[in-house]
């Protein structure tokens, strides 16, 4: 018996069932897929609460995940029974035992990336991936700042800015989640909670402040990223774990010649051959050891909606992933 989780109607974790689900026969272009380790997103909370209007429950939530092929629909090359693979992709459909998935979505695992680390990666590291080479490309000697640097983007972040030869501010809230992020590469750790970052980073870099801030917390963080950032700074604002960005004026920006980008991670895998290089481009990080994947959490599938409850309560750091 195939067993999913369930969203019932938008709302809190409690919305979240986790039952008996059909599985369905893969159509052309298809495979069935047994899952063997699920990741955890701040998207998935936003499509519970209804925020982002991806799921019409019922509906199965959940975006990427590791599994192993066992079922070939026609028309699918490439692919074989028992292959490893991992999958980013929209809108839903992840958390369930078992599932019909359409072949395009699969990436093949190396040897190098385990089934855990890929449920945790795929997601969050292609989009470090994009944040750090292509929505705004850093370059060694850059200043950056991370917000949530403790976090599942935040800890690839500060990892992969550091091996790029950046040097990286990090905030976090309380003194473990700034020692963690610490540990993953950044060199320098503000615990919003003490300290004023915006004059915390000022002081940091003599008063210049920094060449990007990769901005994932939204509303409650703006004002600090502006205040951050150095004249022909760029705020790359990527998340709202904090809720939306309240509207500005573009005036804002010309009192130090800013720019902002709000970048989706969909936009930048729609094109699968764009997706394999990024991914390529992940596990070669994660097999050279320029990122330590950091799986903070693991629950079982049937405990998703704890999990939520972590994530959303600021209990997590690094990565949360279900295990079905
Ligand atoms: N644009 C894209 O394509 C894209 C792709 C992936 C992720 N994202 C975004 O990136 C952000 C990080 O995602 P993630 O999955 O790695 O989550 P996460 O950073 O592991 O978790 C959220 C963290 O945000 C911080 N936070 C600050 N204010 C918060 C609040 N009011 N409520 C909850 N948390 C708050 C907390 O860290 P502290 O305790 O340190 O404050 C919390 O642990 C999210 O906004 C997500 O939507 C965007």
């Amino acid at each position: 018996m195939n067993h999913a989780v369930v969203l019932t109607a938008h709302g809190g974790p409690e919305c979240l069932t986790y039952r008996p689900y059909p599985l369905a026969t893969p159509g052309p272009g298809e495979v069935l897929l047994r899952q063997t380790a699920i990741g955890l997103n701040y998207i998935d909370v936003y499509a519970r609460t209804g925020l982002y209007p991806l799921l019409v429950p019922p509906a199965v939530p959940g975006m990427e995940a590791a599994g192993v092929v066992e079922g070939l629909g026609p028309e699918v090359t490439g692919l074989a029974v028992g292959d490893r693979v991992a999958y980013v992709a929209g809108p839903g459909g992840a958390c369930c035992e078992r599932r019909v998935i359409a072949a395009r979505h699969l990436v093949r695992l190396p040897e190098t990336v385990s089934d855990e680390q890929a449920a945790a990666v795929m997601l969050k590291g292609l989009t470090a991936e994009f944040l750090l080479f292509r929505a705004r490309p850093v370059k060694a000697g850059d200043t950056v700042l991370v917000h949530a640097a403790a976090g599942g983007v935040g800890l690839l972040l500060c990892q992969w800015a550091n091996a790029l030869g950046c040097t990286v501010i990090g905030t976090a809230g309380g003194s473990d989640k700034c020692a963690l992020a610490r540990r993953h590469g950044a060199h320098h750790v503000i615990d919003y909670r003490e300290q004023d970052v915006a004059a915390e980073v000022l002081r940091l870099t003599g008063g210049a402040g920094v060449a990007v801030v990769y901005d994932g917390v939204g509303r409650d963080t703006f004002d600090t990223s502006i205040r951050s950032l150095a004249v022909f700074g760029h705020l790359v604002s990527f998340g709202q774990s904090s809720g939306p960005v309240a509207p500005f004026t573009t005036a804002l920006l010309g009192t130090k010649s800013l720019t902002v980008t709000r970048p989706s991670l969909f936009h930048y895998i729609a094109d699968t051959t764009r997706r394999d290089d990024m991914a390529r481009r992940l596990f070669a990080a994660i097999a050279d050891g320029t990122l330590q994947v950091a799986v903070g959490q693991r629950y079982t599938l049937a405990d998703c909606a704890e999990a939520h409850r972590a994530l959303e309560a600021r209990r997590t750091t690094g990565a949360t992933v279900l295990i079905p």
